[in-house]
């Protein structure tokens, strides 16, 4: 049987500010094999790191990502609103978390730019193309449409498909797409789901999961890997 993936939800975003490498850190530290972290456009076109649309919640500005430049956003603090020990953490760029992430985990890129994601894409096939296939990385996103413009321009690179409400249409996007893996949210798991996943071939990764009794049910259902805000959840911390 394979050990169950550890995936730390915007890094470990109970212990440090989400989505900072202070985060990533953190769940590195505690045996993570993954860190989940959420890919925007600043207005410059630079891929950078953020769950919101604006800066308003993470920060301490305001205003819509996609209209500040590169420059602007490296200004900002996102440590601070979590707590003063992390003053001075920044958002990070795609690049920065790449190059951090290099021996260290897994990157799990979610797709949450909107507006702009044909150029988002436009700019990791730039970036990935010529890498092939990438072990390490695993793209996610809620929107078929989307996993369907980056499976286009990125022939290799593993897709997830996150579900929040039903998982009506895995087969025929799988079939579209070729899925690596199903990221359904927690309620959605079930015995029938899991074995549906199995049978075509899908890994099937739960979020977001911090009750240490609902871990283990999961684990009993043979799920393969499970997202978390706090990675102490899965106990020992491994080499
Ligand atoms: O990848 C699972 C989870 O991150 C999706 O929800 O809102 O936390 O990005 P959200
Ligand atoms: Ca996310």
């Amino acid at each position: 049987m394979t050990r169950l993936q550890r995936f730390a939800h915007r890094g470990a975003s109970a212990l440090a500010p989400e989505n900072t490498l202070a985060s990533f850190q953190a769940a590195v530290d505690l045996g993570c094999d993954w860190v989940e972290t959420d890919l925007r456009l600043t207005a410059d076109g630079v891929p950078i790191l953020l769950h919101d649309a604006t800066v308003n919640r993470t920060t301490g500005g305001k205003g819509k990502v996609g209209s500040m430049s590169l420059a602007q956003v490296l200004r900002l603090d996102a440590g601070s609103w979590f707590d003063r020990r992390f003053r001075g953490e920044r958002i990070p760029t795609l690049d920065e978390a790449l190059q951090w992430a290099r021996g260290r985990c897994g990157l799990n890129l979610e797709i949450k730019e909107e507006e702009r994601v044909q150029e988002l894409f436009h700019r990791l096939a730039a970036k990935f193309l010529a890498q092939g296939a990438l072990d390490r990385i695993l793209f996610s996103s809620f929107r078929a449409a989307d996993l369907k413009s980056l499976r286009a321009v990125l022939p290799h690179v593993r897709l997830g498909w996150l579900a929040s409400r039903s998982t009506r249409g895995l087969t025929s996007l799988n079939r579209a797409v070729q899925l690596s893996a199903l990221h359904p949210k927690d309620p959605l798991v079930n015995r029938r789901l899991v074995k549906r996943c199995r049978r075509i071939g899908l890994a099937v990764h739960v979020w977001v999961v911090n009750q240490a009794r609902r871990l283990r049910e999961l684990e009993a259902l043979g799920v393969e890997g499970v997202i978390t805000d706090d990675p102490h959840l899965f106990g020992d911390v491994r080499e």
